[in-house]
């Protein structure tokens, strides 16, 4: 049965991470270009390139805002190593939602904004 999945719906109703940081190692933003919804990703790091923070903001659809939020608890604490390997597809499998293929790039948005975030900042582009 397709479905949002209760857990995407639980951190649209209770976003977590939502907001900015003072002054990310990270930041990119970009918008989905079949809906023109936006995501805006934050990241501080620690020690060993770890994700110390992460935020979001994000005028996206429930999907968007819902794994955004999801995103941002999930790389709290990995590498940007573990970040950049990890599987687009097990993202999405780990959301529990069974999506429409039309709504699959809502979800994959906040990861391929942070992927990009975190290219820049490879390429010392980023602060
Ligand atoms: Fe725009 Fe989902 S409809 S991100």
């Amino acid at each position: 049965m397709i479905g949002y999945g209760e857990q995407i719906l639980d951190h649209y109703r209770r976003p977590r991470n939502e907001g900015s940081l003072p002054a990310p190692d990270i930041w990119h933003e970009d918008v989905n270009p079949l809906c023109g919804d936006r995501v805006r990703i934050e990241i501080q790091l620690g020690a060993g390139e770890r994700v110390a923070a992460a935020r979001f903001r994000s005028d996206g659809c429930i999907l968007c805002q819902g794994a955004s939020s999801i995103l941002t608890e999930r790389i709290t604490g990995l590498t940007l190593g573990a970040i950049e390997a990890l599987p687009a597809a097990d993202f999405l499998g780990s959301l529990q939602a069974d999506l429409k293929p039309n709504r699959v790039q809502c979800v994959l948005l906040p990861l391929d904004v942070l992927r990009a975030g975190i290219a820049t900042y490879r390429r010392g582009v980023s602060p």
